[in-house]
């Protein structure tokens, strides 16, 4: 096709390209970027004293490696070399242009004792601890305002130990909120890849305020009963792409958040360009989630190629009066279920707030959520769609979606308004609009929006521009 060269035939193209409110636009661009960087300069952990044995802690080594490699950032970046072996370890910091590198039967273990995660900050976003008032333990792998991070290597290991900090979440003795496993915050160019992460004691990859993060070929493994074990929370972060992960965890598998209450009103940050594919797992609460921390907003979120078993929830929404922000122009398609007992699930409900500061008339705008091509077996309940009173959640467009329900309610929908074509069990009342073009995802600008991002992304993602 030739490059069209008038506004008439640029809008021509695009209803071209929209004429079906399903148009599947493309996404793969934005996850381009995977090659290993390669690092001029390269230390082991052990030239700095670390010992594998699993018993001895390496919090300096890592700290002085790092502080040592932090002279090459302006040369090009530096690799921190973990062979094999079980390098116990308490919290470090990353640094820009760096690549942590674990090799085959390399782990890195997460110390027992919860001083050597320290007390930092609450996010401004959510104004304290997610799950207590004031600062919360640092992450055990930390990056804060850095550039051109890579965690990678040969299959090695990444193990939280959490099951210490699950203990003391259940019998109520933490005193401050409890760690990520990996938290990067305010930073541009992350990659994780091809790494196995274990037992985090909270969320385990934290990406905050960040751009241009891929999380890649990663698997993510906790005990089904640890408590809020999520995979991977994209949080208040644009340009994300995570494809080829195995996540089976305690909570919700991947979890898009922006900011808590009248905190993430106020830090306004959304979460945005998320690209998801090639996501298999299993939880006893949601595979895919938006919230409920959504308070920021979240949009251009696209899933595709997912397979979820064994689980609780598939696809889920989930906010409350008082976040306000808005979930809007999510697309998620080709999903396949097998023995999950709610399939679709939106929650205008939810509750949890930081405190008693919050405004009860923040109301959320759910807008402009597609979900096709969706297969299930062994379902309990297709849909409980749940909006607010006043607040209907709109425009929730649902086409080909296919599931073998075994319960004779399959639909339980209220304040809530759409569209639906090809679904069976056949959908309830308020979704059963018939479905015209434009009805559904907002096309043009969602092409538009992709076609930036990806512009942007392989700007910052070539380490020459990002060293420039
Ligand atoms: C991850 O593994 C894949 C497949 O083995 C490889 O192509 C890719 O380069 C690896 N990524 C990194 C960052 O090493
Ligand atoms: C991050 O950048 C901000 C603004 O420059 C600065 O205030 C803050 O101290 C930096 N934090 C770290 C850990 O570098
Ligand atoms: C990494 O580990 C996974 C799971 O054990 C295995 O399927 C895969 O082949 C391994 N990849 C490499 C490059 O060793
Ligand atoms: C709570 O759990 C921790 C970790 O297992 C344990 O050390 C502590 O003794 C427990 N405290 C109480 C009061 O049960
Ligand atoms: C993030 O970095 C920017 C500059 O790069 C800085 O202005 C801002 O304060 C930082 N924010 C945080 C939360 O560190
Ligand atoms: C749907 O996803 C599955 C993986 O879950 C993949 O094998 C299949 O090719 C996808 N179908 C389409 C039409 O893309
Ligand atoms: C639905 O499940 C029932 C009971 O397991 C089974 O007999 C039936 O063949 C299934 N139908 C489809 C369309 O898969
Ligand atoms: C429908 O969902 C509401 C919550 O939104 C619940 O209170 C009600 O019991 C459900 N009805 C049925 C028949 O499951």
């Amino acid at each position: 096709m030739r490059i069209p060269s008038t506004l008439v035939e640029v809008l021509l193209v695009f209803a071209l390209f929209c004429s079906s409110p399903w148009t599947v636009w493309s996404s793969n661009t934005l996850c381009q970027q995977t090659n290993e960087e390669v690092r001029p300069h390269s230390v082991s952990i052990t030239e700095f004293g670390a010992v594998g044995d699993g018993v001895t802690l390496n919090t300096k080594a890592f700290q002085n490696a790092i502080f040592y490699l932090n002279s090459f950032a302006d040369k090009g970046g530096a690799k921190l070399f973990v062979p094999a072996g079980r390098w116990l370890t308490g919290s470090f910091d990353l640094i820009s242009h760096l690549t942590l590198w674990l090799d085959k039967d390399a782990v890195i273990l997460g110390s027992t004792n919860p001083e050597d995660w320290p007390v930092v900050d609450p996010l401004p976003s959510y104004g304290r601890g997610r799950e207590l008032p004031g600062g919360r333990h640092k992450s055990l792998i930390y990056g804060h305002n850095l550039t051109d991070v890579i965690i990678t290597g040969n299959n090695g290991t990444i193990d939280g130990q959490g099951s210490i900090w699950w203990n003391r979440f259940m019998n109520r003795t933490l005193d401050y909120t409890r760690p990520h496993l990996v938290e990067l915050m305010n930073s541009t160019g992350v990659l994780i890849s091809n790494l196995t992460f274990l037992n985090s004691p909270f969320w385990t990859i934290h990406p905050v305020y960040c751009s241009q993060v891929t999380v890649q070929n990663v698997r993510i493994l906790a005990p089904h009963d640890s408590p809020n074990t999520d995979g991977i929370d994209p949080d208040s972060s644009d340009n994300v792409c995570i494809e080829d992960c195995y996540i089976s965890t305690g909570d919700d598998l991947i979890a898009i958040k922006s900011g808590w209450d009248e905190y993430g009103i106020a830090y306004g940050r959304p979460s945005t360009n998320i690209i998801i594919h090639r996501l298999v797992g299993k939880t006893q609460t949601s595979g895919i989630a938006i919230g409920s921390e959504m308070s920021g907003g979240v949009s251009e979120v696209h899933a595709e190629d997912i397979q979820f078993y064994d689980s609780y929830n598939g696809i889920r929404i989930k906010t409350s009066p008082g976040r306000g922000g808005y979930v809007r122009n999510i697309y998620v398609s080709n999903v396949s279920l097998a023995n999950v007992d709610i399939a679709i699930w939106f929650t205008g409900s939810y509750g949890e707030h930081p405190d008693d500061a919050y405004d009860p008339n923040a109301l959320p705008v759910i807008e402009k959520v597609t979900i096709k091509d969706v297969v299930g077996e062994n379902i309990k309940t297709a849909g409980l769609i749940e909006g607010i009173e006043g607040d209907n959640f709109v425009n929730i467009c649902l086409s080909n979606i296919i599931l073998n329900v075994t319960s004779n309610y399959p639909w339980n929908c209220s304040y809530v308004k759409g569209y639906s074509d090809l679904v069976q069990p056949e959908a309830c009342e308020p979704l059963k609009e018939r479905i015209f073009p434009d009805h559904c995802s907002d096309c043009y600008y969602l092409t538009n929006q992709i076609q930036s991002s990806n512009s942007q992304n392989r700007a910052g993602q070539t380490s020459g521009d990002i060293r420039g």
